[in-house]
């Protein structure tokens, strides 16, 4: 397969995990006979400094030229700070949900045993857990119609009836794919626009018999992915509630440097760990690759290269069952492995593989 790849590596740590996801691709595809061609393009803190722009026309163009994007992360503690700063990282990032169309976020919540250590909660409820949110992702109060002013300020929550069928569809065809059970989550005991999520849900439930619908409150989700982590397969949700429970998600598993996430829709799609720019770390040689090694896993699988992503994920528990981690989850008495290092012994793995 021949596949052209938008490279955006973004602030803080990004350059450093991106060059590792890079490496790893171009092994893959190397192994497996696939043509790669990679476009790099400026996101983020990095692209305001240079051009001004968080997201600029020039790396939209990339973006739409590319069959798959590669992203890592932005951010940076300068803008944080600045309540007046006019234009901000983050903004580079909505921009590219919306300019490319990616209604669905999908943030796999998988527990790595050998990590479960790491987890708040205790071993025994977070073992084996298991599941996909998929956030829909460019609609709701990220988007609707906003006022800011000094005395009175309002976002408004707002879903078409086709934002939500279509996002529900991508959440059935993953629960076919799984356990066959969804949780539409939402919280029509208040809000009109989730009333609009259940109708939608209870009318499309029908066509999917094999699948298990049940619908929960978002409070009570919150709770549950704490006390029962296992109860859930797929769980779909507007942009808000998944942007907050997927962050609940992501640290429950002990293992937020080892999420991976894609975002698909319209144009191209989006592969990029779930964790941030962590720029403390920046330069430092310790953020932990595997996130963005697995983020290319999702891209290849999205291609329905299966045994592509496999090997990845292959490496990946390999390099875990071997001790080969970066100091935050390396084991007491452990060697130490940078960003590189990690990197390097599983585009090694691959190659002999
Ligand atoms: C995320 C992030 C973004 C969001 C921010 C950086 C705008 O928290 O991807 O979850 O709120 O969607
Ligand atoms: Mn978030």
């Amino acid at each position: 397969m021949k596949l052209k790849i938008a490279v955006l590596a973004g602030d803080g740590i990004g350059p450093e995990i991106m060059e590792q996801g890079v490496a790893v691709l171009k092994a893959v595809a190397e192994k497996f006979g696939h043509e790669v061609s990679f476009k790099e393009a400026l996101c983020g803190a990095h692209a305001i400094d240079e051009v001004g722009d968080p997201f600029p026309e020039e790396t939209y163009q990339t973006c739409m030229d590319a069959d798959a994007v590669l992203f890592a992360s932005v951010g940076d503690p300068k803008f944080d700070n600045n309540p007046a700063a006019k234009v901000r990282p983050e903004q580079g990032l909505l921009a590219m949900r919306k300019k490319l169309g990616l209604f669905a976020n999908i943030r796999p919540v998988t527990t790595f045993d050998c990590l479960v250590h790491n987890s708040p909660l205790k071993d025994e409820l977070v073992r084996g857990a298991d599941f996909i949110c998929i956030r829909e992702l460019t609609g709701g109060m990220y988007f609707g119609e906003k006022l800011e002013g000094d005395e009175r300020a309002y976002d408004t929550n707002i879903y078409t009836r086709r934002e939500v069928e279509r996002i529900l569809r991508v959440a059935y065809d993953y629960a076919m794919k799984r356990k066959r059970h969804l949780t539409v989550v939402d919280k029509a005991n208040v809000l009109a626009s989730s009333r609009l999520w259940r109708k939608v849900a209870q009318e499309m439930a029908p066509q999917y018999p094999d699948v298990v619908t049940d619908f929960m409150y978002v409070d009570n989700a919150a709770m549950r992915m704490i006390q029962e982590p296992r109860f859930f397969d797929v769980m779909v949700t507007e942009n808000t509630f998944g942007d907050i429970l997927t962050d609940e998600g992501s640290c429950i598993t002990g293992s937020m440097g080892l999420l991976p996430s894609a975002s698909t829709g319209e144009h191209t799609p989006v592969f990029e760990p779930i964790h941030g720019s962590w720029p403390q770390a920046k330069g430092l040689n310790i953020a932990n690759p595997l996130a963005q090694i697995l983020s290319v896993a999702m891209l290849f699988e999205y291609f329905d290269l299966q045994e592509e992503g496999k090997l990845i994920r292959k490496a990946v528990n390999a390099s875990l069952d071997e001790n080969i981690r970066t100091p935050e989850i390396q084991v007491d008495g452990g060697a130490q492995y940078g960003t590189r290092e990690v990197g390097e012994w599983i585009v090694d793995y691959i190659r002999k593989a």
